[in-house]
């Protein structure tokens, strides 16, 4: 398959910085090629790790379809640069990066974050 020709509105998403964004999109349209793309983008041009990014969905489906669609996008990105260590390194990454669902995202922030919990309701019922 060759490249995606990004509409001028995909292109918006893909490339809007510094501003919390909201896309709206018709089934099929594109919304999460645009995610991957962004999230490729920032990748390469920011030098920016996928585990320091957090993705979240409403479903553990659509957390696996983001996984797998993001190994895709960067493994194309290898074939087109072989020797880039950054986008290799990626693929490492991705089995600890945060893409899950937003459910199972504030599950681990409580697992993880137990004692700090337990001190503050114990502090409120003091
Ligand atoms: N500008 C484009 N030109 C050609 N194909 C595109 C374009 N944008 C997206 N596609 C393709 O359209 C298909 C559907 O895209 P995608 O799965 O990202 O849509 P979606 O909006 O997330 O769908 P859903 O609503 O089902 O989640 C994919 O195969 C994607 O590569
Ligand atoms: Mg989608």
């Amino acid at each position: 398959m060759g490249e995606v020709k990004w509409t001028n509105e995909q292109l918006l998403a893909i490339k809007e910085k510094g501003e919390n964004i909201l896309v709206a999109a018709a089934a099929g349209s594109g919304k999460t090629a645009v995610l991957v793309e962004r999230i490729i983008n920032k990748i390469i041009n920011e030098k920016i790790d996928i585990d320091k990014i957090l993705v979240v969905t409403f479903t553990k489906a659509a957390a696996s379809e983001m996984r797998e669609r993001i190994l895709e996008a960067i493994y194309k990105e290898i074939e087109k640069n072989p020797k880039n260590i950054h986008l290799q390194k990626q693929i490492t990454l991705l089995s600890k990066a945060s893409i899950c669902t937003i459910d199972s995202f504030c599950l681990d922030i409580v697992k993880n974050n137990f004692f700090e919990i337990r001190n503050i309701s114990k502090l409120k019922n003091s």
